[in-house]
C-alpha cells in the first residue's frame, strides 16, 4: 500500500506538532510526504502533477494544524483546483474511486472543548464533515480522524508519542472495517 500524506502549514519553521509528524513519517518506507507550502509558496498549483501523485498513492492523508475550524487556505485551493470534474467527480469522474482518504489534525483547544458544552460547541467530527462529503463525492473510503489536541498542556513525551502513534495508524493497511 502506497501512502501520500499532504503536509499544508504555512508556518512550518515555527510549528511543533506538524513538523514534528513530518519528519517522523518521512522515515516511512511506503509514505510519500509532500510538503505543500512548500512547492506552492505563491498558490500556483500544477493540477496535472497534484493528480498524478493522488493516482500513484492507495492512501491519501491530509496533515494540517486546525486554522478556524478547517485547514489552512493552501489546502483549500489545492481541493478547489485539483479535485476537478471529470477526474475527482462527475459521470466519468471516477479517479479515487476506492482510494482511502484521512485526515491528520492538530488543534489548539483541547478534546474536551469540541463537544456539546464545551467552548467550540461541536465535535471534529461535525466540524470536518466537509473533508468526509468530499471522500464520499470522490468515492473515496473516510477512515476515522488521527488528532493531536491541546497545544497549551502537550509536553514533549505526548508528542513523540503522537508522533510514533501517526506513524503506525498512516501505515495501518488494516484501517477499513470489515477488511
Ligand atoms: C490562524 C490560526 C487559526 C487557528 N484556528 C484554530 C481553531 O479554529 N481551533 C483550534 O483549536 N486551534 C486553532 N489554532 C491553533 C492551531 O491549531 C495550533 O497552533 C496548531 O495546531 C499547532 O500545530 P503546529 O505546532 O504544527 O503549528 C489556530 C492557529 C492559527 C495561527
Amino acid at each position: 500500500m502506497k501512502t501520500l500524506v499532504i503536509v499544508a502549514h504555512p508556518n512550518l519553521e515555527q510549528s511543533r506538532v506538524n513538523k514534528t509528524w513530518m519528519n517522523r513519517l518521512q522515515q516511512e518506507e511506503n509514505v510519500m510526504v509532500h510538503n505543500l507550502y512548500a512547492h506552492y509558496p505563491t498558490f500556483v498549483i500544477d493540477v496535472d502533477k497534484e493528480q498524478q501523485l493522488l493516482l500513484d498513492h492507495d492512501r491519501i492523508v491530509l496533515q494540517f494544524p486546525f486554522y478556524w475550524y478547517s485547514s489552512p487556505a493552501l489546502l483549500k485551493h489545492w481541493q478547489d483546483v485539483v479535485l476537478k470534474y471529470g477526474f475527482a467527480y462527475g459521470s466519468q469522474g471516477n479517479k479515487l474511486h476506492g482510494k482511502e482518504f484521512m485526515l491528520a489534525i492538530s488543534s489548539g483547544g483541547p478534546a474536551e472543548a469540541y463537544q456539546a458544552g464545551g467552548y467550540n460547541h461541536y465535535s471534529m467530527s461535525e466540524l470536518t464533515r466537509p473533508f468526509q462529503a468530499t471522500a464520499n463525492l470522490c468515492g473515496m473510503h473516510f477512515l476515522p480522524s488521527f488528532l493531536l489536541q491541546g497545544m497549551m498542556s502537550l509536553t514533549e513525551e505526548r508528542l513523540q508519542e503522537s508522533s510514533e502513534a501517526l506513524a503506525s495508524y498512516v501505515t495501518n493497511p488494516n484501517l477499513r472495517a470489515g477488511r
